[in-house]
């Protein structure tokens, strides 16, 4: 079983997902929060810096509606070394994302999405896309297939589907909540299209839902809010032993050193993260909120066993 850390903004920070990085090991890929390729083109080293840390093994996700600019921004990707994978957007639904063209409203101009994957495609690493399954309410067979078509013509073999369609014009928590989550089309197109890597994403977290996925074949994951709440849970559910968790912890916390833009809060944000359900867990929350500098967390995470 492999996971992936879904791509999310506010959460899939450089601190979230090295730490998953250290707990899952080869079984993880994660991906950064959306960026638009304009940031690149204007700053990249700040904008990377910012995003990424020195020892990154995340993918970088982009988006973008200009060809050109996805183009230039390709480029000064391609001289990165220590990013080796690339996805585009083409399913965020966000109002500022909408008055843009980007990710789902892209989706809305077929024509203009194959540019745009065109420019993308220059990409030297790994590239991927993440889509919605359909554009408005009702299901449209069509729009899935036909990207995957697309896609597979272009070359773009692996497909993040977050499994429920998208809307315009409805703000971001509805669409993930509005439109209904849909396995069985997916699982359609992992039938119609049998050479692509097709990975699910939507509410996967409950052991029925991996066990209904795993019977049909299935065995990646892109999950985004579950891991976000709670970054041990597939161990809670069965699916997976995590063998040295203060292990995994005191390494993100070094490598945590390297970032240039080191923001305590946001560390503290994502190491809230590993506290789900544990014994006592509220008083460590209240010891860690009081912390002020990685060292006197890396001291506590040393001198205490919060783990068997
Ligand atoms: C707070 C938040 C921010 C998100 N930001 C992004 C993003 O930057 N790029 C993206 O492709 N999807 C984004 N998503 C969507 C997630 O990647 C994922 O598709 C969605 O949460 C459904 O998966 P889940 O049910 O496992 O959470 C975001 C979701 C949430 C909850």
């Amino acid at each position: 079983m492999k996971y992936y850390l879904a791509p999310m903004m506010g959460y899939s920070d450089c601190y979230l997902r090295c730490l998953a990085d250290n707990i899952y090991e080869e079984n993880i890929t994660t991906f950064s929060e959306m960026i638009v390729d304009k940031a690149i083109i204007h700053n990249e080293i700040k904008t990377l810096e910012k995003h990424f840390l020195k020892t990154n093994r995340s993918a970088i996700q982009i988006a973008g509606s200009d060809p050109k600019e996805i183009k230039e921004s390709i480029q000064k990707l391609n001289q990165i070394e220590y990013i080796k994978h690339l996805n585009f957007n083409l399913g965020c639904p966000s109002s500022r994302v909408q008055e843009n063209k980007l990710g789902l409203a892209l989706t809305k101009e077929p024509s203009l999405v194959e540019k745009c994957l065109e420019s993308v495609v220059e990409y030297k690493n790994e590239i991927t896309v993440k889509c919605r399954l359909g554009l408005g309410l009702e299901e449209d067979i069509d729009y899935i297939f036909s990207y995957l078509s697309l896609f597979s013509n272009l070359g773009i073999k692996t497909i993040f589907i977050h499994c429920r369609n998208g809307v315009l014009n409805l703000d971001t928590k509805k669409n993930r909540t509005i439109p209904t989550i849909n396995y069985e089309l997916f699982l359609r197109c992992k039938d119609e299209f049998p050479d692509l890597n097709l990975i699910p994403n939507g509410e996967i977290n409950t052991k029925e839902t991996f066990e209904f996925f795993v019977k049909h074949g299935v065995t990646n994951f892109m999950i985004g809010r579950q891991f976000a709440k709670d970054i041990f849970f597939p161990e809670k559910i069965g699916l997976y032993e995590i063998k040295n968790k203060k292990m995994a912890i005191l390494k993100s916390i070094n490598d945590f050193r390297s970032h240039k833009f080191l923001n305590i809060n946001l560390i503290k944000k994502s190491i809230y993260t590993l506290l789900n359900d544990i014994p006592n867990s509220k008083n460590i929350r209240k010891e860690i909120t009081i912390m002020e500098d990685i060292n006197s967390l890396q001291n506590y995470f040393e001198s205490n066993e919060l783990w068997n």
